[in-house]
Order: C-alpha cells, then sequence, then structure tokens
C-alpha cells in the first residue's frame, strides 16, 4: 500500500491514462477525487470504486473551476497529497500555414493553462503543510521536435518548462513538481490521434503493437499510471523537476526489428567493447 492514506486529486480522470491512475491509485491505498467535463463517464468511473473515488465536474481551462475542484478535495477530506495534471486533447492539427487561431489557443488553454491552472491551486493548499507531489502529462512531444502537432509540441514544451521551473520555487516547501512524458498509448485520445477515432482501440493497439519498439509491446495506459504512482509516493522522494520518458525506448531511436537498425555496432561487439 505505497498511497495509504493519501488523498490525490487527478485530471482527465474519466479516460485513459487518467482513469487507469485513479485505480491503480486506489489499489495502493488513496482516496481520488477525478474531475472532467465527462460527466456521465466520470460518475460511472468514481462509482466503480465505491467510496474510494468522487467525481467533481470541471474544466480545466476555467479558473473557477479548478479553485472548485481543489476546494471540493479539501472540503471532502481536509488535505490533497498528490496532483495530477492530466486532462487533455489531440488538438489543432495540419501544416503551420493551415492552422486556425481558435484551434491552437484551444490546445493550449487545455494542456498548458490547465497545467498551469491545476498546479497553482494545489500549491496553495501544499505549502501551508510543507509537502505535496505533483505530476503533470508532458509527452514525447514535448521533448522532442517532429512527434506530434504543432500546438500540442507547444503545450507539452510547454509543461516541460513549467514543471521544472515550478519544482525550483517549490522544493523549499517539500513540494516535488514532476511530469511524464509517455509515448504512444493505447487510450482514446491516440485512437483519434492515429485512426481519427476514438473508439477504435482494438485498431489502434495493432498498429502501436506493429511500430512498437518492445517487440509486438504497444503503450498502455497502466504503463503510465504505474509511472505516476512511482512520482505520488515516498519511493520518489529525492526526483523533482524531472520528466520520465515512458515511451518503450523510441525517443532513444529504439526499433524492434534488426539490431543494427537502433543499436551502434560497436557496441554488439562480443565482450561489450566499444573501441570507442
Ligand atoms: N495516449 C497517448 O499516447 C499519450 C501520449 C503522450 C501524452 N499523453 C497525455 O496524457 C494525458 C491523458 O491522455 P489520454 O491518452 O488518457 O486521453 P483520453 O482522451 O483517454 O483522456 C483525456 C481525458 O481528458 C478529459 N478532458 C479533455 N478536455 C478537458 C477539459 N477541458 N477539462 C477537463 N477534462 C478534459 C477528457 O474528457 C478525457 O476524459 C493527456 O494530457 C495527453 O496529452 C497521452
Amino acid at each position: 500500500m505505497r498511497l495509504e492514506g493519501k488523498v490525490a486529486v487527478i485530471t482527465g480522470g474519466a479516460s485513459g491514462i487518467g482513469a487507469s491512475t485513479v485505480g491503480r491509485f486506489i489499489e495502493e491505498g488513496a482516496s481520488v477525487v477525478l474531475g472532467d467535463i465527462q460527466s456521465k463517464l466520470g460518475t460511472e468511473i468514481a462509482n466503480s470504486h465505491g467510496k474510494s473515488a468522487l467525481f467533481h465536474k470541471c474544466d480545466v481551462t476555467n479558473d473557477r473551476d479548478m479553485s472548485r475542484l481543489i476546494d471540493f478535495a479539501i472540503d471532502t477530506h481536509g488535505k490533497i497529497d498528490i496532483m495530477m495534471n492530466n486532462a487533455g486533447i489531440v488538438g489543432a492539427r495540419g501544416p503551420i500555414s493551415k492552422i486556425p487561431l481558435e484551434e491552437f489557443e484551444t490546445t493550449i488553454q487545455i494542456h498548458l493553462i490547465g497545467t498551469f491552472l491545476g498546479t497553482k491551486y494545489a500549491a496553495e493548499v501544499m505549502m501551508p503543510v510543507q509537502s505535496g507531489s505533483i505530476i503533470n502529462l508532458a509527452s514525447t512531444a514535448g521533448v522532442n521536435g517532429g512527434w506530434g502537432p504543432h500546438a500540442y509540441a507547444a503545450a507539452k514544451h510547454g509543461i516541460v518548462g513549467l514543471t521544472k521551473n515550478v519544482a525550483a520555487e517549490l522544493c523549499r516547501y517539500g513540494i516535488r513538481v514532476n511530469c511524464i512524458a509517455p509515448g504512444s498509448t493505447v487510450t482514446p485520445l491516440v485512437a483519434k490521434a492515429h485512426l481519427d477515432d476514438h473508439e477504435a482501440l482494438s485498431e489502434v493497439t495493432e498498429k502501436l503493437a506493429e511500430n512498437s519498439p518492445i517487440l509486438g509491446r504497444p503503450g498502455q495506459a497502466i504503463d503510465i499510471a504505474n509511472a505516476a504512482l512511482y512520482l505520488a509516493s515516498e519511493e520518489s522522494g529525492n526526483t523533482n523537476g524531472h520528466c520520465l520518458v515512458v515511451d518503450g525506448g523510441a525517443t532513444t531511436g529504439s526499433k524492434a526489428g534488426d539490431p543494427p537498425y537502433s543499436t551502434p555496432q560497436p557496441f554488439l561487439r562480443e565482450g561489450g567493447k566499444s573501441g570507442m
């Protein structure tokens, strides 16, 4: 029970990575408040966990909604130990010369402004008690160029920057701030990104398995939930301002198939001598 007695708030908790993390945190002893715009799904997820989870409707782009989400968790549980800013969309797509301003802005609002508001209001209640773990969802598109649509990549790079900067401020209050950069992970969002259909989960699982660096193994929401569990628990007590990439090695250039494709030849010599 790595989160015994802890209270977590998770935005975007009605689906995918958020919903998986709700379940994983509860298995480890936490109580969870999940915030999302999807009321029906969010309520169903919360009800499936009995008294350990509560749903609170919120739009992460709305200042008042985010402040109320945090108030709701405090009124219900008296504290917040873990804040996970996870809500997201694929957002604006297409070549830079064609992206409508409003679509670019919406993408930035949901990812970057949502993360800012969640971090701001969580910090406000964590600072007086001098403890807490804030976990933000970045992406491999937030640490490399060309791994996602422009607005999404810009927002995710922003989240990595915000994470590091706020970590530098809040460490003196005993609060840690980290982010996770998932590679392609089977969820409705990635089904939308790859196949333009939120519901095409089995097709996208097959597609990701084919392209996975780790032979035949697509990234799953539970992989990210487990990374979040590490960052939420005391096991990561000395990890701060970190961006934890969970992508099967994709951003290292790893790819299943013939070793010479991805592995520098010298490292393949017997005895591990690189000759370099
Ligand atoms: N799935 C991937 O491959 C992948 C890769 C890298 C990063 N991520 C990030 O992980 C996070 C979770 O994504 P997912 O793949 O689980 O997607 P998902 O679509 O399964 O879940 C996202 C959730 O966010 C909610 N949401 C969207 N806009 C909202 C708003 N304005 N206010 C409140 N809730 C809102 C949705 O209703 C949904 O429940 C996102 O930030 C995403 O960018 C996902």
